[in-house]
């Protein structure tokens, strides 16, 4: 339904706080795009003296649970300012007219209420390739979108746009933000720091762990991270549950529990499950990680992630 004024920003959505950020585990093209955008945001008054204003609007794609939501709420604390992350159901609304009028109120909430990055999520949902159609329900559509984009131009605070289906997104649509950057699944070493950061306070040996990062290429972030609190979860819970916690039924229990996304390809260690050789390096009971004399930690590779920065289209 159309909304009736006065509206507050968290109508729109969840309001994520600074204090609750945390930094998510990046390539290094993403953390060097992170770190030139926020550079260029601190600089704001020297580039105001040159006539120039830091960029405003990003476009973050990449597969679900890849950390699109955890990087841009990481960007706002290191902004120290709130991020209000839409939900687009609170805009898209099946009522004639109301959509656009939502987009406004929206955007009118932002502004009385002051800084605050405004993240969109499932951006595809809200701006869908414009279809040239006779028909009301389109036009309506198409004229939606173009709202859209007018209040994004018109917007003076930061806007990160975020989706999953980047190729959904018309083009015009994509040329209207000046950052893009892709959050491709983690290559090896970010995998191996997923897994130690997520496993902690345990820990696996180098080789372990490197194995183990393998068998988990084509897994997301995420996945990674339900895989790492199930393992901990069982072995503090598991005995009190009467759970069989011998190695290989404990790690096939967890897997048989956890869905690698259908998108993404099955990860090894889903194919071969406590039979796969990364399961057989990994000490049971498991360590903690302080008590793991390790080789050192492999550097930081540059990985194949695409970033494109500055006003041009998709490359
Ligand atoms: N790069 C990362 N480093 C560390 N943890 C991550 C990373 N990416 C995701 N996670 C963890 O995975 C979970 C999901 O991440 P997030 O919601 O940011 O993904 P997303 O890309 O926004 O997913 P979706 O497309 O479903 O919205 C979070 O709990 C987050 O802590
Ligand atoms: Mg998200």
């Amino acid at each position: 339904m159309a909304r009736t004024s006065p509206v507050a920003l968290s109508d729109f959505g969840d309001v994520l706080m600074p204090a609750q950020a945390m930094e998510p585990i990046l390539a290094r093209p993403v953390r060097s795009a992170l770190l030139e955008w926020l550079t260029e945001i601190w600089a704001a008054d020297d580039l105001a003296d040159v006539g120039l204003s830091p960029r405003r609007r990003a476009l973050f794609f990449g597969a679900p649970g890849t950390g699109k939501t955890t990087l841009a709420h990481h960007l706002a604390a290191r902004l120290g300012l709130p991020m209000l992350a839409v939900r687009s159901e609170t805009i898209v609304d099946c009522w004639l007219g109301s959509t656009g009028r939502n987009i406004g109120s929206l955007f009118a909430a932002a502004k009385e209420e002051g800084p605050c990055i405004l993240f969109i999520d499932e951006f595809d949902a809200l701006a869908p390739k414009r279809q040239a159609s006779a028909r009301d329900a389109q036009q309506e559509r198409n004229a939606s979108v173009n709202t859209l984009l007018q209040r994004i131009e018109q917007h003076d605070g930061i806007i990160i746009a975020a989706t999953n289906l980047s190729a959904d997104i018309d083009q015009a649509i994509w040329r209207r933000f000046d950052i893009q950057i892709e959050l491709a699944l983690p290559g090896p070493d970010e995998r191996h720091r997923i897994l130690a950061r997520y496993l902690a306070p345990y820990g696996l040996p180098s080789a372990a762990m490197t194995e183990l990062a393998e068998a988990m290429s084509t897994a997301s972030p995420s996945l990674m991270r339900q895989f790492c609190e199930s393992l901990k979860r069982n072995i503090v819970l598991g005995d009190r549950l009467g759970w069989d916690m011998r190695r290989a039924e404990t790690v096939d229990r967890i897997l048989s529990g956890l869905q690698p996304h259908k998108d993404l390809g099955k990860p090894r260690l889903w194919a071969h499950g406590s039979a796969d050789r990364a399961i057989g390096m990994i000490p049971w009971p498991l360590p903690m990680a302080n008590e793991i004399i390790n080789g050192p930690v492999a550097p930081d590779p540059v990985t194949s992630n695409v970033i494109s920065m500055g006003g041009g289209g998709r490359s």
